[in-house]
């Protein structure tokens, strides 16, 4: 069986563009892969988060993956933080990682120009903080946004490295990977671009039905249409695909109809795609509530992945210490 692997950075509760893109496939992945699903908690640290924020922050997105469907009995369920052998790897591929190369990675180059102030070596190297995530259980595939794309490439560039330098087939080139036919797009609610954790743009898991119709409420429209068959402006394009996700074709296909004879109330759209979310994100804010004051469950949870995944990462860094050359007196 393939091994997929995938890790989400744990700053804040994840939102609907978390679960459309990633999450929704990764409970359908792990009945048909051997999967490794994880915390990315040591690369949180780039952003300097307080003690009791990052571990507030590992607690939120565990519990969110598990009510959301990741059952740690059919994949392996991990805190980045708990298994050593990631760091160790880590740091042997730094060894083969170039300065030139990482600095003129897209992300690390964003970086430094949103955020002058902290551009930390951590920044530079987390192309290959991640490779070491990748390559320690030699997954296969890889499921990822296209913004991370380039990351899995140079993970690619340093395993090949690696195999090339020992002479020795040893790492998979991994490879991104999309479940579905095609990549879902989840849009946000400010009018342009994708769903994401700034304000007014995303709706998260935990929200409660108040806060939910909020935010629908008050995303960006315009006037409406004036012409019939009028072409959609994005704004309202990115309403109707948030529509899409949660409601059924017949109520698409009414305010579609609607939007085409110019009779369309953009606040009936909304409240329609409020209602919708509210009914399809109640189960999943119950069973969060539930999860999260289940600290035996949680504990039992994280204990069990980090068994899993040190017994494979540990097995992996074992042979590459002895093809790199190190020997016990
Ligand atoms: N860099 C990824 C992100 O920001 C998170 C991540 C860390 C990851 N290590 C990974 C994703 C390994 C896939 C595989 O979204």
């Amino acid at each position: 069986m393939e091994t997929v692997l995938s890790g989400i950075r744990s700053t804040g509760n994840l939102h609907l563009g978390n679960y459309f893109g990633a999450i929704k496939n990764f409970i359908r992945m792990q009945h048909e892969y051997n999967c490794y699903f994880f915390i990315a908690d040591f690369h949180s640290l780039t952003t300097h988060p307080t003690p009791k924020d990052l571990h507030g922050n590992v607690r939120k997105v565990l519990t969110e993956y598990l009510a959301a469907g990741l059952d740690p009995e059919k994949c392996t369920l991990y805190i980045q933080s708990d298994v050593p052998e990631i760091p160790e790897l880590y740091l042997l591929l730094n060894m083969n990682a170039y300065i030139g190369e990482l600095q003129r990675t897209t992300t690390f180059k964003e970086k430094v120009r949103s955020q002058p102030d902290n551009v930390n070596a951590g920044l530079l190297t987390y192309p290959v903080l991640m490779a070491a995530d990748i390559i320690i259980h030699n997954s296969h595939k890889v499921p990822v946004g296209k913004d991370q794309e380039q990351n899995l490439e140079m993970a690619r560039k340093f395993a090949r490295r690696f195999n090339t330098m020992y002479g020795i087939e040893y790492f998979n080139m991994p490879e991104p990977f999309n479940f579905g036919k095609e990549l879902i797009k989840v849009p946000g609610l400010d009018g342009t671009g994708k769903m994401g954790k700034s304000e007014g743009n995303g709706i998260f898991l935990a929200d409660e039905p108040s806060i939910i119709r909020k935010k629908v409420m008050a995303a960006v429209t315009d006037a409406g249409p004036t012409r019939h068959n009028q072409k959609m402006p994005e704004p309202i394009r990115n309403l109707f695909s948030l529509l899409e996700l949660v409601s059924t074709t017949d109520t698409c296909n009414h305010f579609r109809n609607q939007y085409k004879d110019c009779s369309i109330r953009y606040g009936e759209l909304k409240k329609q795609i409020a209602e919708d979310i509210i009914k399809f994100l109640t189960p999943l804010r119950e069973r969060i509530d539930q999860i999260s004051g289940d600290n035996i469950f949680l504990s039992k949870v994280a204990r069990m992945g980090a068994e899993k995944a040190r017994a494979s990462a540990s097995k992996t860094l074992r042979d590459v210490r002895e093809i790199i050359g190190f020997k016990k007196f």
